[in-house]
């Protein structure tokens, strides 16, 4: 049924040979792919919530910037040294790869006033556009690194010595290696001291280029022709090496990723498509034919995709490649989202290197053909194609066609692939579909690393970068992703730029335009507990029972890890048994009768919940006077009958082990104090703060080692507060981050198990923010708060008279008697109004081929009547007495004067007024 709906058409291996897609075809895709969303997406959509939120604040990660210095977007790591490079805005560092905050050089590359004041000649800003932005930093040897800039939209390259981190200062022309503009999309790749890279050749950006500077050999490039290159958004280029194993002798392959927009599929506007190219490392372009071109350049679409909600991913953001032991165990993983990014979802498709492998090595080729005189559609290529194939490397098999490099491919060949680059077959990712998809994100950039747990198996663990400052982690079990965690990486809500991993230091480095910060790839010691650590599901964390601490596994000693406990499932039932607080070790307070009383419950775990019993019976909402908050229980007035044992329990539903497990996190025995002999105005005060008592609390400290023990150590102590300060209006903390999506919920919680920060103000009034949504208080005030709002609508717009008569003589009687004199004119231009809709309605029935552009006037007048009184009445055949005819200059407040208004519609059958 949805034979041509877009996500068919793009996923389809080539069905038809010509893609039978007209626009309104195609249209009623795009439609189709809404429709699905609002219906689909909503009920069956992704639903991925990472299980732990960090703030930023909680995490003291190490962070680099230098005051003055903006856009750390470009990062590399340097293998050999200890360094991690950082190309920013008119500056190069060099920081520590273990401390980014310890920073061992810097050099600084300025624009000099010619090439500026050419710049801002050609109307670009001299703020922004014209300084040197650096965007490619390269190793060329152990000795120097090949570095590019903007340089004021003239693109230079220069070596920078790492030895007295000097550059050359003998800069070379940078087109075609690096973009000109700042903000363009670019990508590039140093392979053997060559650089690879597809950016754009001119000053205005619009002629696109993938080319290979080498310092031996002349450019070799694309083709400058939109079958080849059409608009394109450079993300990423690597190398495969084929490694020494292949008996083919088959050359080593340099990837691009990028979208760009289509040319095969009709389309209204810009159809844009994800593409992944490919040109072989050994490739010296033809010898007549293709001239320093590339004889190799072939590609193809990107498939990222879920069918079964009719849905494409089709903007390709970043790419990283996962390199195995051979080129086979190579998977490529790519963040994708929607043309129509207002859709806020992002996916992450993983491809098969052997897939892509064997869509260049043996898809089909797709062929411009004319229809119709001018019109041009793509189409397969059915014919025969010439050997050698078009666009493959040359490997031993060629050789024994005396075919040694690609200047002795014959013309065929070559004029062929000029012509045909496009493959039909799609790339379609591992098992069809997205490994993970995550409303309301947009991803930037995305790393993976593979880790073995301690089941034994290989898992990959992506991390994925968001343009708020947000890391995602999350790894796939058993075809279910679960998102580890999500980390605030950046202070300020801004894009991450770039992304880069370390196995070897464990760290995540990002860059931005404010800095670059490094991060562990895993907080295992924040898992305070037996329980939240193998719930966490973190392949990297493990629970030591012997030293009672969550840990990393690539910490842990070898030998040890048989009495380590990690469970992916998330079971937490292989924890040892905690025997639970006992009522001894419940913290006992004490209030006044009638005031309020708030016991805290951190729940850390975005996936449970949160239950409180009271003498062993679970407490709901209906319960009198209770509030189940976020980060605690609030009792409103305590009464005598509310004296008694409270427990909070934390329910997480582990979805892999397909059970929910339940945790005691905090016990509380409350009491009322008896009144004093003089009465205060209870519930105004708040009760002193030593009236608690934490006698139990400092008791259980004495013996930290024990999960139990550490549970009630973490308690902290509750706070009292009057009920005024809940009912006053909930105040943010500006400190927070607003949450950017429903997915990132940094919400106000209680501080870190580990910190013994008494509770702060700010932590007691934000509770009475998040209070649960289906608090019947909350829908009353919202409910109260709509219906004032309707109020105001209604007689906004009565005032302004866009509502029926009645309404309108309602409104005459209320704003006096001298503008009621006008009354029997507005209901006149009412009257005339209803006439001009239906008679216009004829005349457009009756006279077809009347002049269009009055209809369409019509048309819009009848539409404007709504909210604007003029034209109502030019337009609202009213005889000239009642409408404006009259007293021609009072202060009437919304004069309805026909005279004023020129005849606008001067072709209607007959003028009026
Ligand atoms: C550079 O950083 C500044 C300041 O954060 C930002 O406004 C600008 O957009 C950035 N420019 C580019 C090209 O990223
Ligand atoms: C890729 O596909 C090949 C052949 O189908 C298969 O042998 C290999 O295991 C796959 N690799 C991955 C990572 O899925
Ligand atoms: C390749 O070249 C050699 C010597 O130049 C010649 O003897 C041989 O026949 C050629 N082979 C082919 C397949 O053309
Ligand atoms: C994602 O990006 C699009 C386009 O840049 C923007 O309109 C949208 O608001 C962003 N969504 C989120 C959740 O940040
Ligand atoms: C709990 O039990 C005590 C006595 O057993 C009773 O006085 C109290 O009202 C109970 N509290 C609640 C909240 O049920
Ligand atoms: C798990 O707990 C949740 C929340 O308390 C509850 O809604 C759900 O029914 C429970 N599921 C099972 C299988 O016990």
């Amino acid at each position: 049924m949805h034979q041509y709906s877009l996500a068919d058409a793009m996923t389809d291996k080539g069905n038809f040979t010509v893609p039978k897609l007209s626009e309104s075809n195609m249209g009623f895709g795009v439609l189709g792919v809404f429709l699905g969303l609002l219906l689909e997406v909503s009920t069956h959509g992704p639903n991925a919530v990472p299980r732990t939120s960090w703030r930023h604040q909680d995490l003291d990660l190490m962070e680099f910037s230098e005051p003055g210095i903006f856009n750390y977007s470009t990062l590399l790591l340097s293998e050999k040294r200890d360094a991690l490079y950082v190309g920013a805005r008119e500056a190069i560092f060099e920081l520590s790869k273990k401390n980014v905050t310890v920073k061992n050089n810097k050099v600084e590359w300025t624009v000099a006033e010619n090439p500026m004041v050419m710049c801002t000649l050609k109307g670009k800003s001299k703020e922004k556009d014209c300084l040197n932005y650096i965007r490619v930093l390269q190793v060329v040897d152990d000795e120097r690194l090949y570095v590019c800039g903007t340089h004021a939209f003239q693109p230079q390259c220069d070596y920078l010595n790492l030895a007295d981190f000097s550059l050359d200062r003998q800069p070379e022309d940078g087109r075609g290696k690096c973009s000109f503009d700042p903000s363009q999309s670019f990508t590039t790749v140093m392979v053997d001291g060559e650089l690879y890279s597809g950016t754009a050749y001119n000053f205005l950006g619009s002629e696109p280029i993938m080319s290979r500077y080498s310092p031996s050999q002349s450019l070799l490039r694309t083709e400058y022709s939109t079958s080849w290159l059409n608009e394109p958004s450079f993300v990423f280029a690597d190398v495969i090496s084929e490694g020494s194993n292949r008996v083919d002798g088959e050359d080593d392959k340099i990837y691009y990723f990028f979208t760009e927009v289509s040319v095969e599929y009709e389309f209204f506007g810009k159809l844009l498509i994800p593409r992944v190219a490919r040109v072989c490392k050994g490739d010296l372009g033809g010898q007549r034919t293709l001239q320093k071109k590339w004889t190799s350049f072939l590609k193809a679409k990107l498939v990222c995709s879920m069918p079964e909600l009719n849905f494409v991913f089709n903007v390709v953001h970043d790419v990283f490649i996962l390199k195995g032991a051979d080129w086979k165990d190579t998977v490529i993983y790519g963040v994708f989202t929607s043309q129509w990014g207002n859709v806020g979802l992002s996916a992450v498709c993983a491809y098969n290197m052997t897939a892509v492998e064997d869509v260049f090595s043996k898809g089909k080729y797709m062929q411009k053909v004319t229809v119709e005189q001018s019109h041009t559609k793509w189409v397969r290529y059915n014919g025969i194609t010439p050997t050698p194939r078009p666009g493959a490397c040359i490997n031993n098999l060629m050789r024994q066609q005396n075919i040694s490099s690609s200047l002795h491919l014959p013309d065929k060949t070559l004029q062929f692939v000029k012509d045909h680059p496009l493959l039909e077959d799609p790339v379609l990712p591992i098992g069809n579909g997205p490994r993970l998809i995550t409303k309301d994100v947009n991803y930037t950039q995305i790393v993976v690393e593979r880790v073995r747990a301690l089941d034994g198996k290989i898992y990959d663990v992506m991390f994925t970068g968001t343009d708020k400052g947000i890391l995602h982690k999350s790894v796939v079990y058993e075809g279910e992703v679960h998102i580890v965690e999500e980390i605030q990486l950046l202070k300020n809500s801004e894009s991450i730029k770039n992304l880069l991993l370390s196995s070897e230091t464990r760290s995540l480095y990002a860059g931005s335009d404010s800095g670059v910060v490094q991060s562990p790839t895993a907080f295992c010691d924040r898992y305070r507990s037996c329980a939240d650590c193998v719930l966490a599901r973190d392949p990297y964390c493990a629970w030591d029972p012997h030293t009672a601490a969550c840990v990393n596994i690539l910490d842990a000693p070898s030998q040890r890890p048989r009495s380590l406990i990690q469970s992916l499932k998330g079971d937490a039932d292989k924890c040892p048994s905690a025997s639970g607080l006992s009522v001894k070790d419940y913290q006992r307070v004490k209030v006044k009768p009638g005031s309020s009383a708030e016991l805290p419950c951190l729940v850390r775990s975005n996936l449970a919940q949160v239950m409180w019993k009271s003498n062993g019976s679970v407490l709901t909402e209906a319960s009198r006077f209770h509030l189940i908050a976020e980060n605690g229980l609030l009792i409103y007035s305590v009464a005598p009958e509310d004296q008694g044992h409270y427990e909070c329990w934390s329910v997480e539903w582990a979805p892999a082990a397909g059970k929910n497990f339940s945790r005691l996190l905090a016990g509380y025995v409350l009491s009322l104090i008896p009144p004093p002999r003089a009465p205060q105005q209870a519930g105004h005060v708040t009760p002193p703060l030593n009236s608690q008592e934490t006698s139990s609390t400092q008791a259980a400290e004495g013996n930290g080692k024990t999960d139990r023990a550490l549970l009630t150590s973490a308690i902290a102590p509750p706070s009292f507060t009057a009920t005024t300060q809940f009912t006053s209006p909930p105040q943010t903390d500006s400190s927070l981050t607003p949450p950017p999506s429903s997915t990132i919920r940094f919400q106000p919680k209680l501080p870190p198990l580990s910190s013994n920060t008494p509770h702060s103000l700010d932590n007691r009034v934000t509770a009475a923010e998040y209070l649960q949504h289906n608090n019947s208080t909350a829908l009353l005030f919202l409910f109260l708060l709509f219906f004032l709002l309707f109020l105001a609508a209604l007689a906004y717009n009565c005032y302004m008279q866009y509502l029926p008569a009645p309404c309108l003589r309602l409104r005459g009687a209320l704003l006096g008697s001298h503008k009621s004199t006008h009354q029997p004119e507005y209901r006149a231009c009412e009257a005339g109004l209803m006439e001009a809709a239906t008679s216009d309605k004829m005349n457009m029935t009756e006279q077809p081929t009347q002049n269009g552009s009055q209809t369409t006037q019509n048309l819009k007048a009848l539409r404007d009547t709504g909210y604007e009184t003029e034209p109502e009445c030019g337009n609202g055949r009213i005889p000239s007495h009642t409408c404006g005819g009259d007293s021609p200059s009072q202060e009437k407040p919304f004069d309805v004067d026909c005279e004023s208004q020129p005849i606008e519609f001067a072709d209607a059958d007959e003028p009026y007024c």
